[in-house]
């Protein structure tokens, strides 16, 4: 293994808050919903989150934060005055980089007047909304606690105060048209956001979704028809998709993602989040306990907040690598797999040949990079690296 060397590697942060007003039927992120003591709580769990950051310390040393994530659950529950807390907190324990990107997610059921001003107060400086459609009808079906207007009040809050901000979208939606999802595509570029995230609609194991399917769903071949047409009417407005469900506007994209799709690093703190740190010594995963209420109380039972730290094997890499960089529509330079992994590109040269010769990878050496076909039979591309 080639010696790894961190100070080349961007250092990020991920905050997680577990709660949410109610959980959303499709939802399987570690969301919860949020208990009637939440404003008394929410001191605990900003000291909490500062507090369990302190055990990257050492990892971060001499290094710069690149961009902090907000996310859940719903952090836009908080009040301003936590997160002017828990930002000044983190300033006070890392250098951050003068530009450094701060997103806060943020639903729209959430948001009364004035709040994103407090958020943008406290040093937010990117703001990621949780839209997911413009119809009243597709948002009542995914149980969504908002409707269309207070999504659209949201939206025109955030562009009053935030230069920078991105709208989720899902698509492939119950009783979702094609002509349905134009409208709603052009409305999402016309709202003055940067950035837009389109996801697939999944239904995820173990979520109410999976127990009752949701009647009236595109079957696959509309599926892929909205698949072509969210890009191509995002692309023609000047949203380059950059991502598997990632499109911006230039010089808009989201760096604290393009650092998780880069194999960048990632000190994590919160309920259930995931970190990871590169050292000399190799690649270190960290995962915190995902129950609220266990991570929030572990030190006060004599437990520690983190509930597995292990050095990821070398074999483990490579798949590791690509699962991120293949998501990319550029793709990497194919000298950062080995400043990221430590480990010789020949370790994956018998792949990469395959795939090449497959027409699933660009067949430029200089490049680690999807084709179209690729692009399409992406989980397979990334399993020839397993
Ligand atoms: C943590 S949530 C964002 C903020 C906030 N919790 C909200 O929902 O408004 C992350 C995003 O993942 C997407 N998402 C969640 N579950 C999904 C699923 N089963 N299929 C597709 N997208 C999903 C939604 O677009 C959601 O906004
Ligand atoms: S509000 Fe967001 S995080 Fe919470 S349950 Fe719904 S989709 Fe999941």
């Amino acid at each position: 293994m080639a010696a790894l060397d961190p100070s080349r590697i961007p250092l990020s942060i991920y905050l997680h808050w577990p709660w949410c007003v109610r959980k959303c039927p499709y939802c399987d992120f570690n969301s919860h919903r949020a208990p009637a003591d939440l404003a008394a709580l929410e001191g605990r769990y900003v000291a909490a989150l500062l507090e369990d950051l302190e055990g990257w310390r050492t990892d971060a040393e001499g290094r710069e934060v690149a961009s902090i994530f907000i996310g859940g659950g719903t952090p836009s529950l908080m009040s301003g005055g936590a997160l002017a807390a828990l930002l000044a907190g983190l300033r006070e324990r890392f250098p951050l980089a003068p530009d450094c990107e701060v997103t806060l997610e943020a639903n729209p059921g959430t948001v009364e007047a004035g709040k994103f001003a407090h958020f943008r107060e406290a040093g937010v400086n990117r703001l990621s909304i949780g839209v997911q459609s413009f119809s009243d009808e597709r948002l009542k079906r995914l149980g969504r606690i908002h409707t269309a207007d207070e999504a659209r009040r949201a939206v025109g809050e955030a562009r009053s105060v935030f230069e920078n901000f991105n709208l989720d979208l899902m698509y492939a939606l119950p009783g979702e048209t094609s002509a349905g999802l134009r409208e709603e595509l052009e409305e999402a570029v016309a709202s003055g956001a940067t950035h837009l995230s389109c996801y697939q609609l999944t239904i995820e194991p173990g979520t109410a979704f999976a127990k009752r399917v949701p009647e009236g769903l595109p079957d696959e071949d509309e599926t892929a028809e909205m698949g072509e047409l969210v890009e191509e009417i995002l692309g023609r407005a000047g949203f380059g998709r950059y991502e598997v469900s990632g499109y911006a506007r230039a010089g808009h994209r989201c760096r604290h993602n393009l650092n998780y799709w880069t194999f960048g690093d990632y000190l994590a703190a919160g309920a259930g989040a995931h970190g990871k740190v590169t050292t000399p010594a190799g690649v270190r995963r960290e995962m915190r306990r995902a129950n609220p209420r266990a991570w929030l109380d572990a030190p006060l039972l004599g437990r520690s907040r983190v509930e597995e730290s292990r050095w990821v094997e070398a074999a483990d890499l490579p798949f590791e690598f690509m699962l991120n960089a293949l998501r990319l529509l550029e793709g990497v330079p194919a000298a950062l797999f080995t400043e990221r992994t430590g480990l010789p590109l020949e370790a994956v040269a018998p792949a990469l040949k395959g795939l090449r010769e497959a027409g699933l990878l660009d067949p430029d050496p200089a490049r680690i990079r999807t084709t179209r076909r690729g692009l399409d039979f992406l989980s397979d591309v990334q399993e020839a690296f397993l």
